[in-house]
């Protein structure tokens, strides 16, 4: 089914320049391309960073309760409607045809995660080495908020696709999270590769095909949004969430155009 939709929908991918295409073919070949959001749209830029710096200024201001025991807070649906712009930077026309191209099918916008990143917290979920298993394909943009310039810094950390094609075959992997000992027994250290570069940095990754992790930070907090899409028809719809309660949703669907519209209420424009 998952086939004959890919080749059904190939005749309606929106026509992509030659920059957004080497973004696709990357993407196909590595699984990942990264570029600071400046060079990617620099009027995009203008509009999300003034909101995403005061939405991260909001996240600071918020302490930590005592005894947190999770590796990460979120910026809540609350903070994020404040910041509007924050979240519709996910629903960009550019974005969601590069999105559309890479995973083949129509596009479904999950939402944004704002992350504050806490330095030394014990390492759980998403800081587990995994893959993502919504879909057969994911789409996934992260924009760095703060410098990652090394691994203390907390960068998103991945295996490179072949590789992490034999480690699935070795472990009998299926889904799930593997811990740093098992990781390290199956592979050298040094074939993993972290996402490196200065608050503004945009990576593009897909989450389903690489093993990857946000590394924990030890220097400093780590600040970072990441946008989440797959396809309409995603492998495992029960575990597709969005970032935003329903009637928010419907509120931020109100400022956009149908073809957004759709990609933000799917499971809607599926009926
Ligand atoms: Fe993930």
């Amino acid at each position: 089914m998952y086939q004959r939709r890919l080749i059904n929908h190939f005749e309606s991918l929106p026509t992509l320049d030659a920059e957004d295409l080497n973004i696709v073919d990357h993407l196909h070949k590595e699984g990942v391309f990264v570029t600071s959001l400046e060079a990617f749209d620099a009027s995009l830029a203008s509009a999300f960073l003034p909101q995403a710096t005061q939405l991260k200024q909001s996240l600071i201001q918020t302490d930590k309760p005592e005894h947190y025991r999770q590796p990460y807070v979120l910026a809540t649906p609350s903070q994020v409607v404040q910041y509007p712009e924050t979240f519709l930077f996910g629903l960009n026309e550019r974005l969601l045809k590069i999105a559309e191209n890479y995973l083949g099918l129509p596009v479904a916008y999950h939402g944004m995660y704002f992350h504050r990143d806490f330095t030394n917290a014990l390492p759980k979920k998403s800081k587990l080495w995994h893959r993502d298993m919504e879909d057969y394909r994911s789409f996934k943009v992260v924009l760095y908020l703060s410098d990652i310039f090394d691994d203390a810094h907390g960068p998103i950390q991945y295996i490179p696709k072949k590789i992490t094609e034999s480690v699935v075959q070795k472990i009998k992997y299926r889904y799930g999270y593997v811990n740093d000992s098992l990781m390290s027994k199956n592979l050298s250290g040094s074939t993993w590769k972290s996402c490196l570069g200065s608050s503004g940095t945009m990576i593009f990754i897909d989450t389903a095909t690489l093993f990857h992790r946000g590394k924990v930070p030890s220097a400093t907090d780590r600040f970072a949004a990441f946008f989440d899409y797959t396809s309409r028809y995603p492998k495992r719809p029960y575990y597709c969430k969005s970032s935003l309660p329903d009637n928010t949703l419907k509120m931020m669907a109100a400022q956009v155009s149908n073809d957004q519209k759709n990609c933000l209420l799917w499971r809607q424009a599926n009926r």
